[in-house]
């Protein structure tokens, strides 16, 4: 079998844990802090404030950014449910965008139409790890004077006009999942160059305290682990290696496959968390079933809009998120596969008849 994902552990990341075990501080201390500053860097930002997942990092930056009840977050309809549930967690109204059939990203023409007088911010997901168009983005919120802040959950490494996401918007968020471009098992990481919203952050990620015992805010326990922080550490300093092979990895199918391949915009760096295609919607139970018979891995990002998510149930229609639920499959793009796997996927996938 060639999965879908593999996570990339090595030696030094079980030294990195086996000496942060052996120090007995274990919960968030100074590797959550040279992780942060070492991502910090790596983004391109002066802050970076780390977590125990993507989920929780939504949750704060938009608990930092005082998103709150009446308030309307616009989003796309096509992403991973915590994009939209972090919204939810403040008690705001996430408004769904309809994407770009091309990228699968949020549509900026279709994000003005959705402004009203309750919205407070944007979140625009790189889904894939393909940037969003962020300069449209950008000058729509600076004229409605909205937040952004970019969901690069899938994004790690990606840039859009020279910058890396996580530095465009007012804050970034990021995931370090197991299936991730790098990873820590569970962890996440909000960037940001504002010192309040910074300052914010890290209260309500540590229950809302600046000094121990006086919580000056509602805050949460969303603190990361000094054992995550150490494989995030040797992990990060992996992740333009790892980003180089799915390149790669990425370039070899968009030339040897026989479906079309994913689009890619020209002024940016796509860093293939995912390497997409899409089948008939009629057929693509058929091809999937070949797929598994061959022996190779696949997911299907996402099945079900958001809108139409059940704990959802938003009363808004997204024609194109809905196509691409049904249409798209991602077949295994990670650093960790040999040259004859990605052979093997092409074959697999190219005498594949509908
Ligand atoms: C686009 C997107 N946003 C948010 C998240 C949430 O991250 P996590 O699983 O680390 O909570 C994910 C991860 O699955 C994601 O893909």
């Amino acid at each position: 079998m060639i999965p879908i994902s593999k996570p990339e552990i090595g030696r030094e990341e079980i030294e990195a844990v086996k000496s942060v075990l052996e120090s007995g501080m274990l919960a968030q201390g100074e590797e959550v802090e040279e992780f942060e500053a070492k991502f910090a860097s790596f983004i391109g930002v002066k802050h970076a404030i780390a977590t125990n997942s993507g989920t929780s990092a939504l949750h704060t930056a938009l608990a930092s950014a005082g998103i709150r009840r009446g308030d309307e977050v616009i989003t796309t309809a096509f992403s991973f449910f915590a994009t939209a549930s972090a919204i939810l967690m403040q008690g705001a109204r996430p408004v769904f965008v309809d994407i770009d059939p091309r990228t699968y990203n949020i549509n900026p023409e279709k994000v003005e139409r959705a402004i009203t007088e309750r919205t407070k911010a944007i979140i625009p997901v790189h889904l894939y790890g393909q940037p969003c168009e962020m300069k449209e983005l950008m000058a729509i919120a600076e004229e409605h004077r909205l937040m952004v802040i970019e969901d690069a959950a899938q994004a790690h490494g990606a840039m859009y006009g020279g910058r890396r996401v996580g530095s465009i918007g007012d804050m970034g968020v990021f995931s370090f999942y197991s299936t991730k471009n790098i990873i820590t098992g569970e962890g996440g990481m909000i960037t940001t160059d504002d010192d309040e919203i910074a300052e914010r952050a890290r209260m309500i990620r540590n229950h809302g305290q600046r000094r121990r015992y006086v919580h000056e805010c509602l805050g949460y326990n969303y603190r990361m682990t000094n054992i995550a922080a150490a494989i995030g550490l040797v992990q990060l300093e992996k992740l333009e290696k790892l980003n180089a092979r799915r390149i790669s990895n990425a370039r070899y199918y968009s030339e040897h496959l026989k479906v079309k391949p994913p689009y890619v915009a020209p002024h940016l760096r796509h860093v293939f968390h995912q390497y997409t295609i899409r089948v008939n919607s009629r057929s693509r139970a058929k091809f999937l079933h070949h797929l598994e018979a061959h022996g190779i891995g696949y997911g299907i990002y996402y099945p079900m809009p958001l809108p139409r998510q059940p704990a959802i149930a938003a009363r808004v229609y997204c024609p194109e998120a809905e196509l691409a639920s049904g249409e798209v499959v991602s077949i295994p793009v990670h650093p960790g596969l040999k040259t004859e796997d990605i052979r093997r996927v092409v074959e697999v996938v190219n005498e594949y008849e509908e």
